[in-house]
């Protein structure tokens, strides 16, 4: 089977980054390669630029400086780790890509959509997810689950930010490649949602 580039999504405290290894495990003991990655991140340049977004204090960042450094990290990961691993056959299992983008950026930060389709064009033309888990739930259930970790500037936003972030992703699950997940559930419960949404699409790509 060739590569398959799978994205995980949703908005804080949804428990998408706890199903990464259970999904590595069902892939590998399925026989294949599995890469698992992260946005922003993903390469040492990439961590760096991840760092500057969401721990910056001491400056105020632009929102446009922010945008355009989400998607600097997205082509060095794009480049060094996705596009490589997919050649060589590899199932890609990232946790957030350019969905965030126009989650956050596009919703939270209420910045045009053809600005973010624009900069998709040119750091990941012909890119796009096979497969979208989408986790949703309350985003500010959400937060409570996190609440005793230090916040990071997304983390602190406001509620409104975190109602459009979840109202955009919702918008963008209509394509035919998202499947949502009841994020709300317990651990075990969203475990095997999002492990289920796999086996459908392995059988479909059969
Ligand atoms: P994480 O908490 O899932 O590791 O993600 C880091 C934060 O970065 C998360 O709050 C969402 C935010 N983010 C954006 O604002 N835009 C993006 O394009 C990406 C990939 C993440």
């Amino acid at each position: 089977m060739a590569g398959c580039f799978i994205t995980l999504e949703g908005a804080e405290g949804v428990g998408k980054s706890t199903c990464v290894p259970y999904i590595a495990d069902f892939l590998a003991d399925r026989g294949h390669e599995v890469v698992t990655t992260r946005e922003p991140g993903g390469t040492a340049i990439a961590e760096s630029i991840r760092h500057i977004l969401l721990w910056s204090e001491e400056e105020t960042l632009d929102d446009v400086t922010e945008l355009l450094l989400h998607f600097a990290g997205r082509r060095q990961h794009v480049r060094e780790v996705i596009l490589p691993a997919l050649a060589r056959g590899a199932q890609v299992i990232c946790d957030r890509f350019t969905d965030a983008t126009h989650a956050y950026q596009g919703g939270g930060r209420e910045m045009p959509s053809q600005w973010i389709e624009f900069l998709a064009s040119i750091v990941h033309p012909d890119l796009e997810p096979d497969l979208t888990l989408l986790f949703d739930m309350d985003p500010q259930q959400g937060l409570k689950r996190i609440a005793s970790q230090r916040a990071d500037r997304y983390e602190s936003e406001s509620a409104d930010f975190m109602a459009r972030v979840r109202g955009r992703y919702l918008a963008r699950a209509r394509a035919d490649r998202f499947v949502l997940i009841d994020a709300s559930q317990d651990e075990l419960a969203v475990r095997d949602q999002a492990l289920a949404a796999i086996e459908r699409f392995l059988d479909a790509r059969r």
